[in-house]
């Protein structure tokens, strides 16, 4: 994908999940204990100090969040005040300034509206991800937090993170951890996703979507697959999350499992998900911001390979799923009070 597209020659329906320099990003300086009011720029280049905590210590964060264009054509955040949240808990884990929600929101906000011309069309299936991050910048050396930090949020429109949507693909369990007990896993922060790239290039170039993850403690649990939540449908109705210090507590998943018990009815439980009793499961799939719902196929599994619902169709429960969580999204459906910003 080329960084000098221009919206006008976008194809709405065909966009991948790659960079696409937008118009607009936000960005705010912390310095002598507080953020600056932040400012709008053209330029999407950093120019920071080679002692930087974020470059030798991972002293950074981000979150992942999606603007999207309802068919009156006006444009809104999905539980932006939850990434804001997200974000304060991944700061204090790695002793960064909290930016405030508030500011936050704000922000997120701004960025959309500078890059208005850049959020997909209403139905294409593409909407506008949003990358706020936050970084400990300045003269440093030692292993110690930084007194300077950048927070910015830049914009660029994608399509669906795994190809295909809705089709299910299938998953390859890694032996490898992504994080460790009382660890990382449960903040936003980029070591997590350093420590994951290899296994995703083994799981990848044996054809799999991604890695799934077990809890690093006893490796008998599941935990993630790859950059989202796992969730499962047994046989008689439950739908069931694994529950973890170690997961990143994904939006979506919590949005998933109100739906599933207020609006498809079904008895829900955020608990332990044994890899060696997924027979229990009719349905199976993977959620997040960028991989919305992502059914699974199949999950490999050492030299086992067990199919859920099927290979090529999606089970119609996660289907329900979907049509609920992406017409709230998208404005069709009608939202949980607060769940829903306009631009
Ligand atoms: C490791 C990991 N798990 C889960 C998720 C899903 O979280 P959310 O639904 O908040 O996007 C993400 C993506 O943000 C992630 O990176």
């Amino acid at each position: 994908m080329t960084t000098d597209l221009r919206p006008e020659n976008i194809d709405w329906k065909d966009l991948g999940f790659s960079y696409i320099k937008t118009d607009y990003r936000f960005i705010s300086y912390y310095k002598d204990g507080s953020w600056d009011e932040g400012t709008l720029t053209e330029d999407n280049q950093l120019h920071i100090s080679e002692g930087s905590t974020a470059l030798h210590y991972g002293q950074q964060c981000f979150e992942g969040m999606k603007a999207y264009r309802t068919a009156d054509g006006s444009i809104q955040l999905f539980r932006p005040y939850e990434n804001a949240k997200r974000m304060k808990l991944s700061c204090e884990r790695l002793l960064m300034p909290v930016f405030p929600e508030e500011k936050f929101v704000e922000a997120i906000k701004k960025v959309v509206k500078a890059n208005e011309e850049w959020v997909p069309p209403y139905g294409t299936g593409s909407t506008l991800y949003i990358r706020p991050f936050i970084i400990g910048i300045g003269d440093n050396i030692g292993v110690k937090p930084a007194d300077e930090y950048i927070f910015s949020a830049f914009v660029m429109p994608v399509g669906p993170y795994f190809k295909g949507g809705l089709k299910p693909s299938n998953f390859l369990v890694t032996d490898y951890d992504r994080a460790a007990p009382k660890g990382t896993g449960a903040a936003k922060v980029g070591g997590n996703y350093a420590g994951s790239l290899l296994p995703g290039k083994e799981a990848k170039e044996r054809s799999f979507s991604d890695a799934v993850y077990l809890d690093p403690e006893t490796h008998t649990k599941i935990e993630e697959v790859g950059a989202a939540n796992f969730f499962g449908i047994t046989k008689d109705d439950l739908f069931i999350t694994p529950k973890s210090s170690s997961i990143l507590p994904s939006i979506t998943k919590y949005s998933l499992l109100w739906l599933a018990e207020n609006r498809l009815n079904l008895k829900v439980s955020e608990g332990d998900v044994y890899i060696d009793q997924i027979n229990q499961f009719k349905e199976a799939g993977a959620c997040g911001t960028a991989a919305v719902i992502a059914p699974i196929g199949g999950l490999q599994i050492k030299d086992d390979f067990h199919v859920f619902y099927s290979e090529t169709e999606v089970g119609p429960v996660t289907k329900r799923l979907y049509n609920e969580l992406v017409g709230i999204q998208t404005g069709d459906v009608e939202a949980p009070e607060g769940w829903i910003v306009k631009v």
